[in-house]
């Protein structure tokens, strides 16, 4: 579904976040890049969101390379990417459940799906009591469980989640994670960047390192 072939990227002026990724993530898939701070991490969840253009290399989804897509085809590709970022990106000055919802609106969901969909999700993290809060009076914690339901709430293809469990104790971590093996049994492919061992120590999926932009498989994958 998405390849990498020797992807690299440079942030200017001498900034080698990536070099030579060679990558295939299987549709249906869930698997881990994990890596220190600096790695490349989020670098690799922006060029698989096309947030960010390789500076080397191609990056091809279901055997067409994004960089030829444009406008209306971008777009699209877009709206079946999910994506959590490390850094929320969140409407502050709007509530939970709005921001929740915007995935689903854009793409014209009935109000009472999107509503439904929103109190499933809100309920699922443990955030029931918070439908109605300013996102920006949430803590940390909080807002990244917001983050990780806008992104799933549309039921997107594939879902990017970084760093999902940075601010959250072991039972919501356990949450946030039986909400993605669910949206992976549905069928979304997932790639979680993460540092927190917990949530990879035991898993059967597939857990590739990043090392100083150097990718390199430490377990698991596809038979
Ligand atoms: N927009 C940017 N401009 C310049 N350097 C950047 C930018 N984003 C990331 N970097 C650098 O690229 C490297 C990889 O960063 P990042 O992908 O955020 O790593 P991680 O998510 O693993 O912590 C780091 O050295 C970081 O400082
Ligand atoms: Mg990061």
């Amino acid at each position: 579904m998405v390849e990498l072939i020797k992807v690299s990227k440079e942030y200017p002026p001498d900034v080698v976040a990536l070099k030579d990724i060679s990558l295939s993530i299987g549709v249906g898939e869930m698997f881990f890049v994990i890596g220190m701070s600096g790695a490349g991490k989020t670098t690799l969840l922006k060029l698989l969101c096309s947030m960010e253009m390789p500076s080397g290399g191609l990056i091809e989804i279901s055997g067409k390379p994004i960089a030829q897509l444009r406008g209306y085809h971008l777009a699209r590709l877009r709206q079946k990417i999910g994506v959590a970022y490390q850094d929320f990106k969140l409407l502050t000055d709007r509530t939970t459940a709005e921001n929740i919802a915007i995935s689903m609106e854009v793409s014209y969901k009935k109000p009472a799906i999107i509503k439904k969909r929103v109190r499933d999700l809100l309920d699922q993290l443990g955030l029931a009591d918070k439908h109605d809060t300013i996102t920006g009076e949430l803590s940390r914690g909080e807002q990244q469980r917001v983050t990780l339901a806008r992104a799933v709430a549309n039921s997107p293809t594939m879902i990017l989640v970084d760093e999902p469990t940075g601010n959250l104790d072991a039972i919501t971590t356990e949450r946030v994670m039986n909400l993605l093996n669910k949206c992976n049994k549905a069928g979304a492919t997932i790639v979680i960047a993460t540092h927190d061992d917990s949530i990879y120590r035991h898993t059967s999926h597939r857990v590739m390192e990043l090392r100083r932009g150097r990718l390199q498989a430490i377990s698991g994958g596809l038979p």
